[in-house]
């Protein structure tokens, strides 16, 4: 069983974002994974990267179409964003110098991290994006 199962309630009713969630949800299994399997700090770093990368794609994606439908709460949720980016990347900068190594504990910020912002604050994007053509 994958560590963060994808459940219908997850979805926030745009298929294009449901489908970037399920990817961050299946790059976090990638690590959990990782860990489970005592892979090495190089497969770990990268799959670390990894999540990374694709949060900034996913956030600026979110972001665009939030800007070009006027979204009221713009401004609030991409400080969000910018946030939780820099959280995570805080824990990299550590993995990277050595001062910790990616735990349990990690694996259960980064859950909490992801469904949080999803759960909570896309969730609210819901009805304002329902039925809006989104690119
Ligand atoms: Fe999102
Ligand atoms: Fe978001």
């Amino acid at each position: 069983m994958a560590y963060i199962e994808w459940e219908d309630s997850f979805s926030v009713g745009v298929e294009i974002f449901d489908n970037e969630h399920k990817k961050l949800i299946e790059i976090i299994n990638r690590l959990h994974l990782a860990l489970l399997m005592k892979e090495t700090d190089a497969v770990m770093g990268k799959t670390l990267k990894d999540l990374i990368d694709y949060t900034i794609t996913h956030f600026a994606h979110e972001e665009e179409n939030m800007a070009n439908q006027t979204y009221p709460d713009f401004f609030k949720h991409k400080k969000e964003h910018d946030e939780l980016i820099k959280k995570v990347q805080d824990y990299k900068t550590q993995i990277e110098s050595g001062k910790t190594t990616i735990s349990l504990s990690i694996m259960n910020f980064l859950k909490d991290w992801l469904m949080g912002h999803i759960l909570g604050t896309d969730m609210k994007y819901k009805d304002f994006f329902a039925g809006k053509k989104l690119n």
